[in-house]
């Protein structure tokens, strides 16, 4: 396999942009992900992949949840405030404001247009990253107008 072609056709691959969140012993951890997708109808099934050493996918894995918080078209800037750990200072997350989530108590960002809550059913330790495949147990829609933020609207790359 060419390594350089291989890594040309992942990228071609689309991608949204997320802040997920999750809640542990009152630790919050945060990070910002791109390898998200649904994945079954009933129950309603997500799947994502957290990066395996990573503290966000440690949180998740403890809690047993995660909260996702999609973001909206031009929000770039929150996508990179995720990047890094998450710190929560003066009532807010790397800067953001938030509320705990209704489910499960991870953070949803007040400024991401939509967000939902999921339980973990299923974890595949394989690559450098987990597969989490989670049931959706709560959604929140704040603003219906926004159109969401995707990978190729920001220049960065996250895969090959
Ligand atoms: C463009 C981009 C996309 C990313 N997508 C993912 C992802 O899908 N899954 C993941 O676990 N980390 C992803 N990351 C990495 C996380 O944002 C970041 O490394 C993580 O939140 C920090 O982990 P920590 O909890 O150890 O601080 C991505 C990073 C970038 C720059």
């Amino acid at each position: 396999m060419d390594e350089k072609v291989r890594k040309r056709v992942l990228r071609m691959i689309p991608y949204g942009l997320y802040v997920a969140t999750a809640l542990h012993e009152g630790q919050v951890a945060a990070g910002t992900i791109t390898w998200l997708s649904q994945a079954s109808f009933k129950p309603p099934l997500v799947m994502t992949a957290l990066k395996a050493d990573s503290y966000l996918y440690h949180q998740v894995k403890a809690a047993g949840a995660f909260a996702v918080n999609i973001l909206g078209t031009g929000q770039k800037d929150l996508a990179a405030a995720f990047f890094r750990g998450a710190q929560v200072q003066d009532g807010k997350l790397n800067g953001y404001a938030f509320e705990p989530g209704p489910e499960t108590g991870a953070p949803l960002l007040l400024d991401a247009p939509a967000w939902f809550e999921a339980r973990v059913t299923d974890v595949v330790e394989r690559g450098d990253h987990t597969v989490v495949v989670a049931e959706v147990v709560s959604v929140g829609l704040r603003n219906p107008e926004a159109q969401p933020l995707l990978l190729q609207e920001t220049g960065w790359q996250y895969g090959g």
